[in-house]
């Protein structure tokens, strides 16, 4: 993602220099050149003789562009805000980034890795590519994903369902698209086939596109089903966005893709252009990982994605068991995902305002770091990553509840509570 903003940050200021009509370089004054040597840039067709203009003030003044002053990452704004120094009598767990290669124990698959292997010893793949992908790696993931058929409100007690009354009303002549990101960060929640019909009722009767980022498309536990959105409906045009990120454990790869679902030719060749345009604004896909990626898909082996969810289903349950006993916090069971959500009861822990002191009063503690879900304008939750190493979770677990109990005051009338 840093590519990217650095990729459109080089573009803006490129863009605001030319509107500049006519701009000048000064030179420093030697001998018997003129002292300021006049070079007019003329980009609106009008004259362009070169003429002395009043010297500049030589002066440093070198200023971000507008589109970086605009860039905003809520995650980033809020967890890079919290000033609070871990307790240094504790080593750090963090529970906060959604990166599983963080503790080393999660291993993507030596397919992949050799995969990526043979990529670089054929020495195919290190030039450019067109930005949208070669037609090779587009054609892969086209054929993996082929299926035949061709601020809202969403509660934990309902399976963090969308209230779909809510959306419909929300929807306006502003609406561009709906988006749903299933199964999700960060709840953990796996939409039902039912409840995706219904997402989908919706966007058919306001014909309104979706885009499905379905990045934990797969990575569903095995009690729940993952259905992709765009196998549940014909006539909804569906982008539905995916990776390697995730499901491979390879995050820093960068390798996503974006498939189209349009069967009624809705989004015509004015969607389909612009996002060709958008992928040459940004830096397109890593070209080794292209070459790696038939094998990536077919050959990584039906147990590592089975390891993998078993221990995140495991550890989902050990963490889900040990914060449910702990008073004042209500952790909703996660479906699938590597996340799991924590409710707050913040009547029982009034010396703080909100999640986001909770959370940095956690660190400043037990050096615990949870995400505020603050971040996700959820407020009152924390997000917990599942993906560290089991004695870890149940540390963090433990030191949670140290924390909790040292904490917890029993809410006013609530006698009874707090005497079980
Ligand atoms: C919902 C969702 N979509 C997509 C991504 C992938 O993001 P990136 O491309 O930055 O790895 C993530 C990563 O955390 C995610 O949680």
């Amino acid at each position: 993602m840093a590519a990217i903003a650095t990729v459109g940050y080089t573009f803006m200021a490129l863009e605001s220099l030319l509107v500049i009509d006519p701009y000048v370089i000064q030179m420093q004054d030697h001998g018997s050149l003129p002292s300021v040597l006049d070079v007019h840039v003329n980009v609106t067709g009008r004259s362009s003789v070169l003429r002395k203009v009043k010297s500049r003030k030589a002066r440093w003044s070198v200023r971000p562009s507008e589109m970086s002053n605009k860039t905003f990452n809520p995650i980033r704004a809020i967890v890079d805000n919290m000033k609070v120094k871990p307790n240094p009598n504790k080593t750090m767990i963090a529970l906060s980034i959604g990166d599983p290669t963080v503790f080393g124990n999660l291993p993507t698959d030596p397919e992949v890795t050799q995969a990526m292997k043979d990529a670089l010893d054929s020495g195919k793949f290190n030039g450019y590519v067109p930005s949208i992908g070669c037609l090779s790696s587009r054609e892969e993931v086209a054929s993996y994903y082929h299926c035949p058929e061709a601020p809202l409100e969403a509660k934990p007690e309902k399976n963090w369902e969308i209230d779909l009354k809510q959306l419909e009303s929300l929807i306006d002549e502003k609406t561009v698209c709906l988006i749903v990101n299933n199964p999700s960060n960060p709840c953990g929640s796996v939409f039902s086939r039912r409840h995706l019909q219904k997402i989908l009722a919706v966007a058919a009767r306001q014909c309104v596109p979706i885009l499905a980022d379905e990045i934990y498309g797969d990575m569903v536990f095995s009690d729940s089903k993952f259905e992709p959105l765009a196998t549940l409906s014909s006539n909804v045009p569906i982008l539905s966005c995916g990776g390697l990120a995730k499901r491979w454990l390879v995050p820093g790869w960068r390798m996503g893709w974006i498939l189209i679902h349009d069967r009624r030719d809705i989004f015509g060749n004015e969607i389909r252009d612009g996002l060709v345009k958008l992928s040459q604004r940004i830096l397109g896909p890593c070209t080794l990982v292209q070459g790696a990626l038939k094998s990536i898909l077919c050959r990584t082996p039906q147990e590592f994605y089975h390891n993998t969810l078993s221990f995140l289903k495991s550890n989902a349950d050990l963490c889900f068991g040990a914060l449910a006993a702990i008073p004042g916090l209500r952790p909703i069971r996660p479906s699938g995902a590597m996340y799991l959500m924590v409710g707050i009861e913040m009547e029982h822990f009034p010396e703080f305002e909100n999640d986001v002191e909770f959370t940095e009063q956690l660190v400043a503690e037990q050096s615990v770091h949870c995400l505020p879900a603050t971040c996700f304008e959820y407020p009152n939750f924390f997000r917990v990553v599942i993906t560290v190493p089991e004695v870890m979770m149940l540390e963090a677990c433990s030191r949670i509840q140290e924390f909790c109990e040292q904490h917890y005051h029993c809410a006013e009338g609530s006698q009874e509570e707090c005497d079980k």
